[in-house]
């Protein structure tokens, strides 16, 4: 089993740098599953959100692995529809309930569109209230970054957003440092991209460290001080890709993988609409 290295963040909390990813695994007993193998595997942070609709799930798993409430480092994230205070408010305690919990671990704003501000007064409220620990956001890119955080009474702990090799955040990171806001990657292993996984760059260091690709992607996240949570439905995958903590990449290596930055992700966060589309996408609200 791993021992998977923790990152201090600006409120001082320390979170396991190396989790579980469940979006887009259906809660028909399916998250239940991959979560409780990920956590017989070693795995000891969980990132879930409303929107994602396993909540439940996700909270039911942890429960029956039988490990301490503290030894387990859960996210989830409020979506669109609840940011009006009230509604906000009422979110943070509807994820309680649902993940079985007294306290979340960290709690993000997952899409940084409409009363933004609202939502953020409630999750600082609930922060000093002892319901979450750390509060952040996610796909804030660098111009929308500067729109909200400026007025935010406490600074995001981190930002959650797409990166990895092919979509480095480089300007993003940049401002990040100001507040000592963390980055949390999405699509770490480019939700399976092909191109990335047939890197002949990354390939040559698999073969060299006697890794897969996969493995030697995430770890050059780690190195990179990215916090990251792949998903697999596959227990072989949900072992491997946390076998990244016995070998380290030169800094030529890094430097290489570095060079494979395109710039630009699958997700523009300042694109026009992505606000509205991403607000019918997915309707929490729907089963009320
Ligand atoms: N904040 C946001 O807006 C946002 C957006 C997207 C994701 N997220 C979070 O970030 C987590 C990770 O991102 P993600 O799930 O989108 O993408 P990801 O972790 O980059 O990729 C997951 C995909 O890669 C496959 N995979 C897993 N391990 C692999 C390996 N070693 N080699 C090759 N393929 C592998 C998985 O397939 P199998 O399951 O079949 O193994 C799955 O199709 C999510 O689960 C979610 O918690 C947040």
């Amino acid at each position: 089993m791993a021992n998977i290295p923790t990152f201090k963040l600006n409120d001082g909390n320390e979170i396991p740098s190396f989790g579980f990813g469940t979006f887009q695994i259906p809660a028909d007993g399916s998250t239940y599953e991959a979560v409780k193998k990920a956590l017989a595997a070693g795995y000891r942070h969980i990132d879930t959100a409303v929107a994602y609709f396993n909540e439940q799930e996700v909270g039911k798993a942890i429960k029956d692995s039988g490990i301490p409430r503290d030894q387990v480092w859960v996210t989830s994230k409020m979506w669109l529809q609840d940011y009006k205070y009230e509604d906000a408010k009422k979110s943070i305690a509807t994820s309680l309930q649902k993940l079985g919990l007294d306290y979340i671990d960290l709690y993000l704003i997952h899409q940084p569109y409409g009363p933004v501000d609202e939502a953020w007064q409630a999750m600082e409220e609930a922060q000093a209230a002892g319901q979450i620990r750390s509060i952040g956001v996610s796909n804030m890119s660098a111009k929308i970054w500067n729109k909200w955080v400026p007025n935010f009474k406490v600074k995001p702990a981190v930002n959650q957003v797409e990166f990895n090799p092919y979509f480095q955040q480089k300007e993003l990171r940049q401002v990040l440092t100001e507040t000592q806001t963390t980055l949390e990657a999405w699509a770490p292993l480019g939700e399976g991209n092909k191109d990335l996984l047939n890197e002949p760059l990354l390939n040559d260091l698999a073969n060299k460290y006697g890794k897969d690709v996969g493995q030697i992607i995430l770890r050059f996240e780690h190195q990179e001080g990215v916090i990251i949570f792949p998903k697999s439905v596959h227990e072989a995958r949900i072992k491997s890709n946390q076998e990244i903590f016995d070998f380290e990449l030169t800094s030529a290596e890094m430097d290489a993988i570095r060079a494979l930055d395109k710039g630009k992700g699958m997700h523009d966060p300042d694109a026009p609409g992505v606000g509205e589309s991403l607000l019918k996408a997915y309707d929490i609200h729907a089963n009320n």
